[in-house]
């Protein structure tokens, strides 16, 4: 049988590394676009690039989704069956600094994509959008968020994000381009970003662990957020543009925590003991280790965002249904991957 071919952008990221291995699994031929950058931006997929097996189905391309040249070129090129648009500006935080720099890659970057399929007018490809909870934003009356709640974005990332969300779902109505959203809430791994604040934690307390000094400092601690595992969420993924008819899906686990209850159970993983104390800007946590006090956790103003989504939970009941989503991951067994790893990580750099 012919083998399928993917595109994936944002192939260097997290979710685009767990996707690319669940694609070349399941046999698929992979391209990946990745940004020229002045330092190796690879150590997510360096394992599938020096696998010899993968030597004829897993290529790399240079490119930026800033430029429609190299995307037209790139998807004329290779053909592709399906194309995972993954790529983004993806920190909200970073968005309020660059917002012009996250429309252009995280908004037009996705019409630079639609127009080539348009143009090229490859009628086999099917397209999936890397949407996200960050367009539900506001939160009416602790709600929780379906393929049918109102959207109100509140950063310039979520903002970008609606632009393609709409934009994706005009391709497919106006030139039945087979065109879906993967409305993703959050989720999370041992390859995360250390500058989103799950993994910030954890590499921050398995340090501590082994007894580094440092103090970890950080933001809104009761932010809560739908935390699930990236690799229950690339399956679906890989499982919407199966179905027969192009749609919008919210994927999600229906359990909410917060910042600082994701800090306890991580706290509670390691068999540390911990003290919050005082309020709002003031409030620390502390490590106690042998009846002894020691300072762990300071908030910084300068983490805290111009606008905030205090609150995320999703209602994935559709994907539930038409996917047969179900996550195998469960909130605590999240915790305990990201933290098994690091702590392996900081073992590695004691030596
Ligand atoms: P990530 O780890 O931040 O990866 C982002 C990827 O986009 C990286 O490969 C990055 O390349 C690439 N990229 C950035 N700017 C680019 C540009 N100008 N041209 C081409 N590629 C560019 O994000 P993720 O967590 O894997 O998320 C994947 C997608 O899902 C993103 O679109 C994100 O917005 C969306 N999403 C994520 C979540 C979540 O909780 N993880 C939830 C909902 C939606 P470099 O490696 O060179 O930086
Ligand atoms: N990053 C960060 N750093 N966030 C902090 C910190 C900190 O030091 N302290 C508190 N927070 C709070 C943020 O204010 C936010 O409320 C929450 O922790 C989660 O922040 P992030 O981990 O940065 O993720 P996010 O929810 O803003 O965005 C992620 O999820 C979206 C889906 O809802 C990203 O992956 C987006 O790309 C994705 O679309």
């Amino acid at each position: 049988m012919k083998k399928k071919i993917a595109l994936v952008t944002g192939i260097t990221g997290q979710d685009g590394s767990y996707l690319a291995e669940l694609l070349l699994k399941k046999n698929y031929i992979v391209h990946g676009l990745i940004r020229k950058s002045s330092s190796f931006n690879t150590g997510r997929i360096d394992n599938i690039y020096i696998d010899p097996h993968n030597k004829t189905n897993f290529f790399l391309h240079y490119g930026d989704l800033t430029d429609s040249n190299s995307i037209y070129n790139l998807i004329n090129n290779i053909r592709p069956d399906e194309i995972y648009n993954l790529g983004a500006q993806s920190h909200v935080g970073v968005s309020f600094e660059n917002p012009e720099y996250t429309s252009e890659v995280s908004g037009i970057g996705t019409l630079r994509l639609l127009e080539a399929i348009r143009f090229l007018k490859i009628k086999k490809i099917k397209f999936y959008q890397a949407s996200t909870s960050e367009l539900f934003g506001e939160t009416y009356k602790k709600n929780i968020f379906n393929e049918k709640s109102k959207f109100h974005p509140k950063s310039p990332y979520g903002v970008a994000k609606l632009y393609s969300y709409w934009i994706t779902s005009v391709y497919r109505e106006a030139y039945g381009i087979f065109a879906c959203n993967g409305i993703l809430f959050n989720h999370e791994s041992p390859r995360r970003g250390e500058t989103f604040v799950t993994r910030k934690i954890t590499r921050f307390l398995t340090r501590k662990k082994l007894g580094s000094k440092d103090i970890l400092y950080l933001g809104n601690l009761n932010a809560k957020r739908d935390w699930g595992h990236a690799k229950d969420y690339v399956e679906m993924q890989w499982r919407i543009l199966q179905q027969k008819k192009p749609d919008d899906f919210v994927v999600a686990t229906g359990q909410t925590q917060s910042v600082r209850q994701f800090i306890d159970t991580s706290v509670k993983l390691l068999n540390m003991k911990i003290k919050w104390q005082g309020k709002g800007l003031n409030e620390k946590c502390y490590l106690i280790n042998k009846g002894k006090k020691e300072l762990l956790i300071k908030i910084d103003k300068k983490y805290f965002r111009p606008n905030e989504v205090n609150y995320l939970k999703g209602d994935a009941s559709k994907a539930f249904k038409k996917l047969k989503f179900k996550p195998k991951f469960s909130f605590k067994d999240l915790v305990r991957d990201m933290i098994i790893n690091d702590l392996k990580l900081a073992q590695k750099e004691q030596k």
